[in-house]
């Protein structure tokens, strides 16, 4: 809006949803619009712009635009990341992979993750187009290795897991459920499983942990009883990953109760509402704190996990 202030005769190509948009956040439309649809090109000069939609890539109005001369495509919210530029503006700059891929599929999971089926719509047309460079809203620009970031979004968009790896997350109110959780995460150590991640559900951002619930094949869920329900951060999890579309992954189980633990129960009946969960083992029923016999539980629990991973 700041740019049609400074140029009022500027024409704005964009789509119809998105002059609604506008005219919704804004209280005016542009002076001059051309709206066009999926399909529709536009010759600038030297370079032919074809325009495509990508509805709820990640809301309705979304459209990228494919420079067929330059053959770079300005792909909207599609291909970026959570996180500032610090000077290097293209991905090929800056070690994307250990420093901003984790944003990257925060980004990615939280912002789009309920559209795969959108997603992998796009990328179906993406895949017709001769793209030599990305540039999406957010992030840095692709000009190598699209590929290789492309073929994460097909993994994130089908709801695969990236990774073969167990991610424990925990709700304790007083840190025996914590103990527990971490126990287990030892024995699975023990018993040769790398990579482990553990997260306290309490003090970790919603957004990561559904990030990393969509990267891992396992998920260990542990949460304290709280007023006959869920401790809140293991509630409000739940309910992100269902929002989400969370799907096709082996969860287990931990509960912890001072007199009438409910967590197990809880946690089954919300991942059962979400599509190809499996529960892997005996949930460990703690009451207040784990007694020495229970370590075998936490180690049966274990053994069954990790016979699921060798799958
Ligand atoms: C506010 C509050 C509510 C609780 N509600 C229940 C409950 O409904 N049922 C129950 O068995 N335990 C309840 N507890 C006890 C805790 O679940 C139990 O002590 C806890 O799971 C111990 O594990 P932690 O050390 O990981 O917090 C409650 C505790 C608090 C602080």
């Amino acid at each position: 809006m700041d740019l049609l202030l400074r140029h009022p005769e500027a024409t704005v190509v964009t789509t119809a949803k998105a002059a609604q948009m506008m005219e919704q956040f804004f209280g005016t439309k542009p002076a001059q619009l051309m709206a066009v649809k999926e399909g529709d090109t536009l010759a600038t000069g030297a370079h032919t712009l074809v325009f495509t939609m990508a509805p709820m890539v990640h809301w309705p109005e979304v459209m990228m635009t494919y420079d067929s001369t330059a053959k770079v495509l300005f792909s909207a919210d599609a291909f970026g990341t959570f996180g500032a530029l610090s000077g290097n503006l293209f991905a090929d700059q800056m070690d994307f992979e250990h420093e901003w891929l984790s944003d990257a599929r925060r980004y990615y999971i939280n912002i789009v993750g309920k559209y795969g089926l959108q997603v992998q719509n796009v990328l179906k047309k993406a895949a017709t187009l001769d793209i030599q460079m990305i540039c999406p809203l957010h992030g840095p620009v692709w000009r190598e290795n699209l590929g290789w970031f492309i073929g994460k979004h097909d993994v994130w968009s089908r709801y695969e897991p990236e990774d073969k790896g167990v991610v424990i997350i925990y709700g304790s109110i007083y840190g025996h459920t914590e103990a527990a959780a971490l126990r287990l995460g030892t024995l699975l150590s023990e018993r040769g499983v790398r990579g482990i991640k553990a997260y306290d559900a309490s003090h970790t951002h919603a957004s990561k942990l559904v990030a990393e619930c969509f990267r891992a094949s396992h998920v260990v869920l542990a949460s304290s009883t709280y007023n006959n329900g869920l401790f809140t951060p293991i509630e409000g999890l739940l309910a992100d990953l269902k929002a989400h579309a969370w799907q096709k992954r082996t969860v287990a189980l931990v509960e912890n109760g001072s007199w009438a633990p409910q967590g197990a129960k809880l946690m089954r009946a919300e991942l059962e509402q979400m599509k190809d969960i499996a529960i892997v083992g005996e949930p460990v029923s703690l009451k207040s704190a784990a007694t020495p016999a229970q370590e075998q539980q936490l180690a049966a629990l274990a053994d069954q996990i990790v016979s699921t991973l060798g799958e």
